[in-house]
């Protein structure tokens, strides 16, 4: 297939850059680097840096058979003080992606939504009937999308899946994790590993949780990938599915500590803080419909597999 990869110079964009052409099909990546990196958009794709809103109707104008929309901005607290940033950055620019869908009749989209559209859950495993309450304007922004695709799909026979990530980690070769910006658990603990950061801050220890720390569930970028290709395969014309991603297991941010500890030989030094405000005390998805109707499974479901991975990212970026 000819596939749009819309920020594709990011991290989950560009490892699924790099899946797509290893399964043999044809990508362009089109990023403004607003927030990408250059040298993460795989050397198979044909790259293009422009505005997504401006770009999209000309480039989807050559004929296309789908698009995978990772472009967004995905910072919570940033969304919380900037709210603006987030409905045009996501909202205003998917519409105009999904006009662009419109005029040139892409069969197919594939969007990265995620698990802050459910907001604080009354009960885990989430499942997709979940009720969606985000807390913050990043999950909004991406609800709205989700709704905006949804009446597409209806209205115009679009084939559109949304895959809500949770916890995504790990790397994919030479692609992996690194914003300029770092909020991110595993990303901050590797850095005090590798040197760059004196200690982690662990933001609460008096969650109700089993060690009082929050539980995350995490999921490796390269099942996440593979579960785009598969969305992309069973994609229904007329049909918007959604599909929480995570592996049904939560890990708390002291075993991530641990795990880091323990794959990177670094003692690093961890320290209790304050909790983070709109942090929900446990996020674990289930991720049922994903493997009975995708047929999906995740493999890599170890924190030693997930941060080992991420590791060698790390060290290999200390090198270059
Ligand atoms: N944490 C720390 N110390 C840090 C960073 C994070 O203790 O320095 C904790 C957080 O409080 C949280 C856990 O580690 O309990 C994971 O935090 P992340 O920032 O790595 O990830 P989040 O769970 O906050 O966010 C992820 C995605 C978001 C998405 C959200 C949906 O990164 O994009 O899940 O629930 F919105």
């Amino acid at each position: 297939m000819k596939l749009l990869v819309t920020g594709g110079a990011g991290y989950v964009g560009s490892v699924c850059a790099a899946h797509l052409l290893e399964a043999g099909h044809d990508v362009v990546v089109l990023d403004d680097l607003s927030t990408g990196h250059r040298d993460a958009v795989p050397g198979g794709a044909r790259f293009v840096e422009a505005d997504l809103a401006e770009a999209a109707g000309d480039l989807l104008g050559e004929g296309f058979d789908g698009v995978l929309h990772f472009a967004a901005r995905s910072l919570v607290g940033e969304s919380v003080q900037k709210p603006e940033i987030y409905w045009q950055a996501n909202v205003v620019t998917t519409l105009r992606l999904l006009e662009a869908i419109r005029t040139h009749a892409t069969p197919r989209l594939v969007f990265s939504s995620t698990a802050a559209t459910y907001g604080e859950p009354e009960s885990v495993p989430i499942r997709e009937d979940s009720p969606t309450r985000p807390t913050n304007p990043y999950g909004a922004s991406k609800l709205a999308i989700d709704h905006m695709i949804t009446s597409y799909a209806a209205a115009h026979g679009l084939a559109a899946t949304s895959l809500r990530y949770f916890n995504v980690a790990g790397a994919h070769d030479r692609f992996g994790e690194r914003h300029t910006v770092e909020t991110h658990l595993i990303p901050i603990v590797l850095q005090v590993a590798a040197g760059t950061r004196e200690s982690v801050q662990m933001f609460g220890d008096d969650w109700d949780t089993p060690d009082g720390t929050c539980v995350r569930d995490y999921i490796h970028v390269d099942d996440l990938a593979d579960a785009h290709l598969r969305a992309l395969d069973r994609a229904t014309p007329g049909v918007h599915a959604i599909y929480n991603l995570g592996n049904g297991h939560g890990f708390s941010v002291r075993e991530v500590v641990e795990a880091c500890r323990e794959v990177t030989g670094h003692p690093i030094p961890a320290e209790v803080a304050p909790r983070r405000a709109g942090d929900p005390a446990v996020l674990v998805a289930s991720s049922e419909r994903a493997r009975t109707e995708l047929g999906w499974a995740p493999t890599r479901t170890t924190l030693a597999d997930m941060v080992g991975d991420a590791w060698r990212f790390t060290q290999q970026r200390q090198q270059s």
